[in-house]
């Protein structure tokens, strides 16, 4: 029986991330089974097209069996700047090779070799995959357009920033793109046993995205470098641990330094059979869709 005549199990189902990835696959007709800690988030998996819920906390190895019970294929990313990032991973891949799981298709990173916590970790999982007997599918998406405020928060505050300067260059990705690409790793095999680095076409700073931003809202944007406080406060980030600043500061630091450099879209294109949705694409298109209200952050 191959992958694709299988349920498809998704990690993190209830969030944007698996979500996408659900309602990719659901688009494809295929059986998914949307992973989440609770019944409430198994009901958002429901609503985002999965046709079957698993109840499992990734550190929960008979649950996650349980879960992972005639899956032929299995979507797995760690939720981020998670302290246990590299045992999670490595876990997860165990339990789907005792389970029988024929493949693992998994979000790291582009660059994850880059000397940062969150990087650092996603390639220990890369590598556990090159060490077990099971197919294997690395994406390395660049950063996700959808980390960005809504076009509503964006359009309201006048301004659109992070904490590092407005003109380093910075790789992009539309979730909903990599969603596509990862619906293709889980039920079709010809990228499996491969790793894909997954970039929009060419790199943008703060400044340009505000530009295009100005443009396509048809209200002044104006880009800002603001603080770490100011970032938490705008992405609901209460900096749990001390592992999550500190991974959050280096990251930081280091995109100030180099910025994310990427941007060869060659791959994304072929693997989509379309051009990869731009920047502009993305915020014409309504952008990501607006989350709970979050209030500004006070001007820097
Ligand atoms: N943002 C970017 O630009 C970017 C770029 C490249 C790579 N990435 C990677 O993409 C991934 C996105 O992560 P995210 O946190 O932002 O995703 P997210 O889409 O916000 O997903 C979080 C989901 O994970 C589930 N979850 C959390 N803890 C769990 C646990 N212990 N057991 C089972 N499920 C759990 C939650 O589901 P329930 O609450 O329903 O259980 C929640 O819906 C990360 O690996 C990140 O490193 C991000």
């Amino acid at each position: 029986m191959g992958v694709a005549d299988q349920p498809v199990l998704v990690v993190g189902a209830s969030g944007p991330t698996g979500g996408e990835v659900v309602a990719a696959l659901a688009r494809r007709g295929a059986r998914v089974r949307g992973l989440s800690r609770t019944e409430e988030g198994g009901a958002l998996a429901l609503a985002k097209g999965a046709s079957e819920v698993g109840i499992a906390d990734l550190r929960d190895g008979a649950a996650l069996t349980k879960a992972m019970e005639g899956v032929g294929s299995a979507f797995y990313f760690c939720p981020r700047a998670d302290p246990d990032e590299a045992s999670l991973g490595r876990f997860f891949i165990d339990t789907a090779v005792a389970a029988g799981v024929q493949r693992v298709v998994i979000i790291s990173m582009l660059h994850s070799h880059s000397p940062i916590p969150n990087h650092e970790a996603s390639l220990q999982v890369e590598e556990k995959l090159a060490r077990v007997p099971i197919e294997y599918v690395v994406l390395q998406p660049a950063m996700f357009m959808q980390t960005f405020p809504s076009n509503e928060q964006i359009r309201d505050w006048g301004w659109i920033g992070r904490p590092y300067p407005t003109d380093v260059l910075l790789s992009l990705v539309d979730l909903r793109d990599l969603a596509e690409v990862a619906a293709r790793a889980l039920l079709d095999d010809d990228m499996a046993n491969g790793s894909f680095e997954l970039c929009a076409p060419g790199m943008l700073s703060i400044a340009d995205m505000a530009a295009i931003l100005t443009d396509e809202l048809g209200v002044p944007v104006e880009p800002r470098e603001i603080t770490i406080e100011e970032w938490a406060a705008v992405r609901g980030e209460g900096f749990e641990s001390p592992h999550r600043r500190e991974t959050y500061t280096a990251m930081f630091e280091y995109f100030a330094k180099y910025g994310f450099k990427g941007g060869n879209g060659l791959v994304l294109r072929h693997l989509l059979g379309r051009k990869p949705t731009s920047y502009r694409d993305f915020v014409a298109r309504g952008g990501k869709t607006a989350p709970a209200p979050s209030q500004p952050p006070s001007t820097p």
